[in-house]
């Protein structure tokens, strides 16, 4: 099947978009708005762009529904200036997936789904206690594309659970973490326990020599 994105409503491109860019990580955002009421909310439009300086980007469209009106957590990081980033990993997938049900204002998305809270080191709002690792975020900028934002942030400050730490590097025990990845919208996910395989990086020198 050929489709045509310039022509194609934006209900499909999405549907295609995040069927084929697959897995993506998801980035679990914490953020205050300016009375220090907290928010969460997931978000798989997400990665890291570059590390120095460290930068990650989020895309959030508008609310669903609701033109040019931003969902809570790009109005507050454009506010407030601040987020953190929880990794999602399986033993928090069904609480994050809470986190994404519209609740109205006046009801905690946090405590609804059995989140607890504790301070960042270095930014307002709080990361989830129950998440293994978190990086705190300062809005580096935001860019407004049709009815969306990409948001990119500098990460300031990181947390990662000792048990998840090898200092040698310090590597990330990734193979421990068991993080998950968002495969479509259609509620399905992938775990990478015992989902690891090694492909290490061929030094051209290497290369050649195999090939003689
Ligand atoms: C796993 C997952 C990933 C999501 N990724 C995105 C995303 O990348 N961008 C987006 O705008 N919404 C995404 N959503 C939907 C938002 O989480 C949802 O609209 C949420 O209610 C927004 O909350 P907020 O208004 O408190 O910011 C995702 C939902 C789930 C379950």
């Amino acid at each position: 099947m050929q489709f045509d994105l310039e022509k194609a409503p934006a209900s499909v491109t999405y549907r295609l978009l995040i069927g084929l860019v697959t897995p993506r990580p998801i980035a679990l955002i914490t953020s205050m708005n300016e009375a220090g009421r907290l928010n969460a909310a997931p978000f798989s439009a997400y990665n890291y762009f570059c590390t120095d300086p460290p930068i990650v980007g989020i895309g959030v469209t508008d609310r669903p529904g609701e033109e040019f009106v931003p969902k809570d957590t790009a109005r507050n990081i454009r506010r407030t200036g601040e987020f953190v980033v929880n990794v999602v990993t399986e033993d928090i997938a069904e609480k994050m997936n809470i986190c994404a049900t519209d609740f109205p204002a006046e009801m905690s998305e946090v405590e609804i789904a059995g989140f607890t809270t504790t301070p960042s080191q270095k930014v307002r709002p709080p990361r989830l206690a129950e998440a293994h690792a978190a990086l705190e975020c300062r809005e580096y900028t935001t860019m407004e594309i049709g009815r969306s934002r990409i948001i990119l942030g500098r990460v300031v400050a990181i947390y990662v659970d000792d048990r998840y730490v090898d200092p040698a590097g310090p590597y990330i025990r990734a193979e421990e973490l068991h993080s998950v990845g968002r495969m479509n919208g259609l509620g399905n996910y992938v775990r990478t326990r015992d989902a690891f395989i090694t492909i290490p990086r061929i030094p051209y020198e290497e290369w050649k020599k195999n090939r003689q």
